[in-house]
């Protein structure tokens, strides 16, 4: 078991790109981290660097408390597993997971109690004497793992292991690696460029982007409360929509106006935007909500979840045109157009919209985000 602690580590690979710049980030002993962030963001970079496959161009790389920059890779006590694992095709299961072991020259009684036990806890046991071609991919995954957990090492890390397993796998196969988690009570850093699967898996997410750290927290913080723009429309699915008005004021009150619509803004946000005013007057802003909480109107429960003392309920209505709908049994994705926008309103299975009809909507503002136009910083 580790803790990881990184402190100013960065990359820049030959040729000058910076591929991770400057990071500080502590991962406490047994905890669960995904990386997560679109592709080329810096997530397999600053992972091999934690193995110890990637030089550190600066900064300082501690396992358990000691700096280990220039300890190679073996020395670490790290297992990596990668999505594409080779196992050796000539070698039964039983000795594609002892192989490393016997490198070593671990005593075969306990390579032998090793490799029963993870096989134990991977559901391969009756597989042991097979060869990987007889083995189904979620099978060969699993060895890959299996591989990894012989070994006991102290710090697990994963580099997007099961992209190469179909859905409903990756999805059963997440759930034994969250499950061995637990059982291990292992330290694990896991990359993935996919926001559902870091959403379901980690303890904590690191949200990266162009080899920057956007935000760390739980996926509930990261969701509820996105640092910025891009945070904001990363993690969730269907995505945040957003929409860009002006700021307009109106007696005491504030309302965000485009070609599309003409609603008020809701006191806990007028307040965020007068506080951040500092003199200047914000013009534009980036309305961002997510599709739970656009409301049909009529709906029964808009009504009572929107209720907004602060807010004359007339007028905050917006009209649009249902382009089509997606029903998913126990939700109703409906893609509608305000404008030049296109915006997805999660609806009940009861909802009456059909597509090329007109609907009216509500949004929840209490839920919304808004962001800073040429920044994406989150305003409140
Ligand atoms: N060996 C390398 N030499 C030069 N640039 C690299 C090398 N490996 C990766 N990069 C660049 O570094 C950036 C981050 O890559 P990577 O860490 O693989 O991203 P991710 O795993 O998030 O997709 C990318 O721009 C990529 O092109
Ligand atoms: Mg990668």
């Amino acid at each position: 078991m580790a803790d990881v602690e990184l402190d100013g580590v960065t990359k820049i690979y030959a040729g000058g790109v910076q591929a991770v710049a400057p990071t500080n980030l502590s991962i406490g002993d047994g905890e669960f981290v995904v990386l997560v962030g679109p592709s080329g963001c810096g997530k397999s970079t600053l992972l091999r660097m934690i193995a110890g496959l990637e030089t550190i161009s600066g900064g300082t790389l501690k396992l358990d408390g000691k700096v280990v920059n220039n300890t190679p890779a073996r020395d670490r006590d790290v297992a990596m597993v990668f999505q594409n694992y080779a196992l050796y095709p000539h070698m039964t299961v039983r000795d594609n997971m002892a192989f490393a072991l016997k490198m070593r020259h671990a005593p075969k009684a306990e390579i032998g109690s090793r490799v029963t036990e993870a096989a134990e806890m991977l559901g391969l046991t009756q597989y042991l004497e097979r060869k990987p071609a007889a083995l189904s991919g979620g099978q060969r995954q699993r060895v890959a793992l299996g591989r990894a957990i012989v070994r006991h090492p102290k710090l697990f890390l994963f580099d997007e292991p099961l992209s190469n397993l179909d859905a409903k796998l990756r999805v059963s196969t997440r759930a034994e690696l969250i499950r061995l988690h637990r059982r291990l009570k292992a330290t694990m850093i896991y990359v993935t460029h996919d926001q559902t699967e870091a959403m379901s898996m980690g303890d904590r997410l690191v949200v990266l982007r162009d080899g920057t750290v956007q935000q760390v927290g739980t996926p509930l913080e990261i969701y509820n409360n996105p640092t910025n723009q891009f945070v904001a429309g990363f993690v969730g699915s269907p995505p945040m929509n957003f929409i860009t008005c002006d700021v307009r004021r109106d007696g005491d009150s504030l309302r965000l106006v485009n070609e599309s619509f003409d609603i008020p803004l809701d006191e806990k946000h007028r307040i965020a935007l007068d506080a951040r005013r500092d003199g200047t007057s914000i013009e534009q802003i980036v309305l961002g909500i997510r599709p739970e909480d656009i409301h049909e109107r009529n709906d029964d429960n808009a009504n009572r979840e929107v209720a907004n003392p602060f807010v004359d309920d007339a007028g905050d209505f917006v009209k649009t045109q249902v382009l089509f709908i997606e029903p998913l049994g126990s939700e109703v994705l409906a893609t509608c157009a305000l404008g030049d926008y296109e915006i997805v309103a999660r609806l009940s299975p009861r909802t009456a919209a059909r597509a090329d009809a007109a609907i009216e909507l509500k949004f929840d503002m209490t839920q919304a985000k808004l962001f800073e136009p040429a920044t994406g910083a989150t305003l409140g």
